[in-house]
């Protein structure tokens, strides 16, 4: 025990140094005098300020509002026709995990009822390392060009100047990119508004892929839903708690959690065989899309339950570090293009957010030993031991050596690509099923009243007269509903190709019989 007297904190732990030396005074400097300059000597008060003036990191650039929390994984059917990863070897295998909900286009701290999708991101902690799940709320999104999403997403974010949110610029990019007309249906309906961050499904959106040890693999899409269902807020309450308790959503998780009640979610998978794909009516690639639960049933996985609340915030939920392209064997991602782009902007970003070792902070760290020849770098907390650096013979591991047999399939996903690029009639069938099967009256209402809400807002005419016309591609009544509601005149639908002259036409030019025969 140190022989001054000490100061102890909260929980009793005497307060130290950052090199563990007992401090008798925090909350005083030493001076020269009782009036004296300060003293260069004084590495407690020192080490302090240096630290302090470097507390902040960057936060996310997108997604940087959020919660969240740990729990587990349980896997509760057999898939292990579908892949060969070991956590579905066997009903009953249970991977740590840590999850993290937040909104996207605000800053860290804007609201949580701000009207946006959310991300439901989870970490799971399996036997062959890291599997993480980089969720959305919405099983779409707004683009399948992933040059876009830059130039997307600074339509959200502030204007160099003014630094104020800029609905034209939002509504600009909207309207002449079409393609995001089914998001735009799921943005302003209301699931727009979600009640919190743990009321909500969550949804894999891209295709990705299950592979067996053989090489075969399906097509999967991953569904997260809430047993509890999906809640939202109104629009009026939602405004309301942005203003009265913009952390609505993080207090409502930790008190749930608290409280003992355990959010859980239900884990299902839609599969597509590369044959069924090929003959699918939308493109298995195109991340606007869904698909159809009577085609391709949702089947059910595991259990998904957050019954831990964090001890650090900062160490255990900002400091996490999510990717698409953790994945584990068994499991890998679809020619989506999108997806594609992700595999290479998270690890990224976490390299400028975290610094080049992010794998190795606590929360991100695999329960797996880590055995490669990465080395060195700042902030190295795991040490490889006398491991050298080179090593001749890798052993592959067996799925990887062979192949999909599927030739033909090449060919087609190479045509798939192409058929991304033109929006075309198909882009506005799943909106318009929304608009007329899903939606009942009152909910029709709301979604008219919540555009206008913020569709009225932009200055520019010629804007607006855009943007209805790709919601009256969707629906007449609709976009003239909208049209009467920001008191503007009613608009001509946006003249697109039909699927087919649009395939014909790129089946030609791209010499890809294929197209034609979908
Ligand atoms: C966060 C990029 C599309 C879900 C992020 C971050 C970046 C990013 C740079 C910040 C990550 C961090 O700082 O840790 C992109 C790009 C996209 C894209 C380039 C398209 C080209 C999507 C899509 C989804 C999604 C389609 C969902 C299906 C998320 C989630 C987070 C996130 C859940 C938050 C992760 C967390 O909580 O740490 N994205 N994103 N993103 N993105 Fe994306």
């Amino acid at each position: 025990m140190p022989s001054q007297q000490v100061f102890n904190t909260k929980d009793g732990a005497v307060y130290t140094t950052s090199n563990g030396a007992p401090v008798a005074e925090p909350y005083a400097a030493e001076k020269v005098g009782p009036n004296g300059p300060l003293l260069l000597q004084d590495f407690h008060h020192i080490d302090l300020l240096a630290h302090f003036d470097r507390e902040r990191i960057p936060e996310r650039v997108v997604h940087a509002k959020g919660a969240g929390a740990h729990g587990y994984f349980e896997v509760t059917h057999d898939i292990s026709d579908l892949s060969c990863a070991a956590i579905f070897n066997k009903v009953g295998n249970k991977a740590r995990a840590t999850v993290r909900w937040s909104t996207v286009g605000g800053e860290s701290g804007s609201a949580d009822t701000a009207r946006d999708p959310r991300g439901f991101a989870v970490k799971l902690r399996t036997e062959e390392g890291n599997w993480d799940w980089v969720f959305n709320n919405t099983p779409v999104f707004f683009l399948r060009d992933p040059a876009k999403f830059p130039h997307f997403i600074h339509t959200q974010k502030r204007d160099p100047q003014t630094h104020l949110k800029d609905p034209d610029m939002f509504w600009d990019y909207l309207s002449q990119n079409p393609e995001s007309m089914h998001q735009v249906m799921i943005l302003f309906s209301d699931r727009g508004t979600p009640n919190g961050y743990h009321r909500q499904h969550g949804y894999s959106g891209h295709t990705f892929k299950f592979v067996k040890e053989n090489g075969e693999f399906h097509y999967v899409q991953i569904h997260l839903r809430a047993d509890g269902g999906f809640k939202t807020l109104t629009n009026e309450q939602a405004g309301q708690l942005a203003g009265s308790n913009p952390d609505y959503g993080i207090q409502e998780l930790f008190n749930t959690i608290e409280k003992g009640e355990f959010p859980s979610w239900t884990v299902y998978v839609q599969t597509m065989t590369p044959e069924q794909a090929e003959k699918f009516r939308y493109n298995v690639l195109d991340l606007t899309k869904v698909w159809p639960h009577k085609e391709f049933p949702l089947r059910p996985v595991g259990k998904l339950v957050f019954n831990e609340n964090v001890q650090n915030y900062f160490a255990e939920i900002e400091q996490s570090a999510f990717s698409p392209s953790h994945v584990v064997p068994g499991v890998e991602p679809s020619a989506d293009p999108v997806l594609q782009s992700r595999l290479f902007s998270y690890p990224d970003t976490h390299r400028h957010r975290l610094g080049v070792n992010y794998q190795q902070l606590p929360v991100n760290s695999p329960i797996v030993p880590i055995a490669n020849f990465q080395r060195d770098g700042p902030a190295t907390f795991i040490s490889q031991g006398a491991r050298p650096n080179y090593q001749s013979t890798i052993q592959p591991l067996t799925y990887k050596k062979k192949a999909y047999a599927g030739v033909q399939h090449e060919v087609f996903l190479g045509s798939a690509q192409l058929d991304l690029i033109e929006v075309t009639e198909l882009d506005f069938e799943q909106p318009r099923a929304l608009w007329s099967k899903v939606f009942d009256d009152g909910a029709k209402e709301r979604y008219v009243q919540n555009v206008a809400g913020h569709l009225g807002n932009v200055k520019s005419a010629e804007v607006k007269a855009r943007q209805l016309s790709v919601f009256a591609a969707v629906d007449q009544g609709l976009s003239d509903r909208i049209a009467k509601a920001i008191g503007h005149p009613t608009v001509q639908p946006l003249k697109v190709k039909s699927a087919n002259e649009a395939r014909r036409f790129r089946a030609d030019v791209g010499k890809f019989p294929e197209l034609k025969a979908r």
